[in-house]
């Protein structure tokens, strides 16, 4: 009886703080609409949403971060974005090479004089960070250094669904009022003019600081910037990141439409994946062993029936 009043006590515990949880704090990241092809137990990665995906990365994305973790190589690697059954080994696939070289690194070992010089990457290369250290980063983005992207779906809550809604869910240029504050121009989003993005936002006005972009998946307290009911501050935060997908921010080589949406859709599916290389291996070998495992118990349940066949139990 006893247990059973902890265990009841245990659980509204649970239930509450789940509940105060969910009150204010960043907006929920659902998948975006129709899911993403790669969730689920036998779930495998869109390879042409994939080639999209890098093409956002190295176009957009890398002047700002690194992906330390990546080797030009991968892209090229079975379930990778440029995988082609024709070169077994990346190092050899010519399109693997030629999207290497594209990218200007300073070489890791020095030249006959002791300097580094700058070359073309080659596949067994890691992807070119943009700064030098964190230091550079930093000063170079208003104080904050942009993450490192190789984990970033590992890294936050929602994985490639926060990542597609964080770079699509920024607010509309219209929803932008510019107010004279003593003599000094001070930017707010007129929440009512959020529109769908991320549910409800209410009405009331969400003053920016300069170098600092407001977005409903960023966690954080809008609190002390919103003029209204603080019980009903936005949810979201602010980052130092400027919306960076733009419609037609990039023209893929595929003729996909490069909506805003997805943009980020590609990237987010092509970060999900440089998170999990291995994904798909995993998955066809995890369904290998179940039906393995399926097969073994009926046999065994066969032999078990035959070696007790004679006595009874
Ligand atoms: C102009 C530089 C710049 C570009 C280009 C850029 N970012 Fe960022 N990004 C930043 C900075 C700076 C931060 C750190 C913001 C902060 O912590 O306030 C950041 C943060 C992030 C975060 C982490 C947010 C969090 O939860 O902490 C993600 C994810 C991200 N960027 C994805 C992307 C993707 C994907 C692209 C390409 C479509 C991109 N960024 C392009 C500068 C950039």
């Amino acid at each position: 009886m006893k247990a059973l009043r902890l265990l009841t006590a245990g659980l509204a515990g649970l239930i509450f703080t789940a509940a105060a949880h969910a009150a204010g704090g960043a907006e929920h990241p659902h998948p975006p609409e129709g899911g993403w092809p790669f969730d689920g137990p036998t779930g495998q990665f869109d390879q042409a949403s994939l080639q999209r995906g890098y093409q956002v990365y190295h176009q957009v994305c890398s002047s700002c971060h690194s992906m330390k973790l990546m080797s030009y190589r991968n892209l090229g690697e079975p379930g990778g974005p440029f995988y082609d059954p024709a070169y077994p080994n990346p190092n050899d696939n010519p399109f693997v090479k030629a999207l290497a070289a594209e990218n200007e690194i300073l070489s890791p070992t020095p030249n006959e004089v002791g300097d580094f010089d700058f070359r073309p990457a080659t596949p067994a290369d890691r992807f070119r960070s943009p700064y030098a250290n964190v230091e550079a980063a930093r000063a170079a983005n208003g104080g904050a250094a942009p993450p490192d992207l190789s984990v970033i779906t590992k890294a936050r809550h929602g994985g490639a669904s926060y990542v597609y809604h964080l770079l699509s869910g920024y607010p509309h240029d219209d929803a932008f009022v510019k107010r004279e504050v003593d003599g000094e121009t001070v930017t707010y989003v007129d929440m009512s003019k959020m529109g769908g993005h991320g549910g409800e936002h209410g009405e009331g006005f969400l003053k920016i600081n300069p170098g600092q972009y407001y977005n409903p998946y960023m966690a954080g307290d809008t609190t002390p910037n919103y003029e209204g009911d603080p019980r009903h501050a936005p949810k979201g935060g602010f980052l130092a990141m400027p919306p960076q997908l733009l419609e037609g921010r990039v023209e893929y080589t595929d003729g996909t439409e490069a909506t805003v949406e997805q943009m980020a859709y590609d990237v987010a599916q092509f970060l999900a994946w440089a998170g999990e290389p291995k994904q798909e291996h995993r998955k066809s070998l995890g369904v290998a062993v179940m039906g393995y495992l399926l097969i073994l118990a009926v046999l065994l349940w066969f032999s078990y029936k035959q070696i007790w066949r004679k006595i009874e139990h």
